[in-house]
């Protein structure tokens, strides 16, 4: 794991860092985020909150917080968005100033001008440790392959799917009688802690980590 900062509660005088968290699910890493936010000082300023299922946990949660909510059309495909879905979002993170783009369980794969207009601005949080296990249910494919460790991973997003270059990673131990519920929520609990330590890093060098 990349050497980042411990949590602290000293205020930052740092200008905030725009960020916009997309989200299809329940939202339990944007709730520690904001958490986080709230408790250490961390000089992030959550300008949107943009998910393409209409009553997810996230973006119900953004609503009740007051945050700015957008909605992502969801299209005709699955896994992804259609290229006007993409350019309407960029459109919204435009106007919103974004200069971080938090994918917290963000289920489509972003394929067009997303990736050109926020080149090396999006990060994802992925259960395990990229390589292995990209794709979906990522600790199910550590248990099938009787892992001893897992965990997770924040990396840039790039156009294929969970190859973008590690930030950092964190691991988690898998215990005899593990279930797949056991070990997701384990997992969980440490992409709660990673994601806020490397947008924390980010912040506070983001001439190291984004682009000019
Ligand atoms: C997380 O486990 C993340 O790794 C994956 O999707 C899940 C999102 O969970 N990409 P939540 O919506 O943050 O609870």
């Amino acid at each position: 794991m990349a050497d980042l900062p411990e949590l602290s509660s000293s205020e930052s005088t740092v200008t905030p860092l725009k960020i916009a968290v997309l989200g299809s699910g329940s939202g339990s890493n944007f709730r520690a985020l904001v958490q986080n936010i709230r408790e250490s000082g961390l000089a992030v300023e959550i300008v949107c909150v943009a998910s393409d299922v209409t009553d997810a946990g996230i973006l119900n949660f953004a609503k009740e917080e007051g945050f700015a909510t957008a909605d992502i059309h969801p299209g005709k495909y699955k896994s992804t968005l259609e290229p006007d879905s993409e350019t309407g979002l960029v459109r919204t993170l435009i106007k919103y100033d974004v200069q971080l783009v938090v994918l917290a369980g963000f289920m489509r794969i972003l394929k067009h001008d997303m990736l050109g207009a926020f080149a090396g601005r999006i990060i994802n949080i992925h259960p395990s440790l990229l390589p292995k296990f990209p794709g979906l249910h990522a600790w199910k494919q550590a248990l099938l392959a009787e892992e001893k460790v897992t965990g997770c991973t924040v990396h840039y997003v790039d156009n294929g799917v969970d190859t973008g270059a590690i930030i950092a990673q964190a691991e988690v131990d898998i215990e005899p009688g593990d279930t797949s519920e056991s070990l997701h929520a384990r997992i969980q609990k440490a992409e709660h802690r990673l994601l806020p330590l490397v947008i924390r890093a980010i912040s506070e060098a983001p001439k190291e980590y984004l682009p000019s």
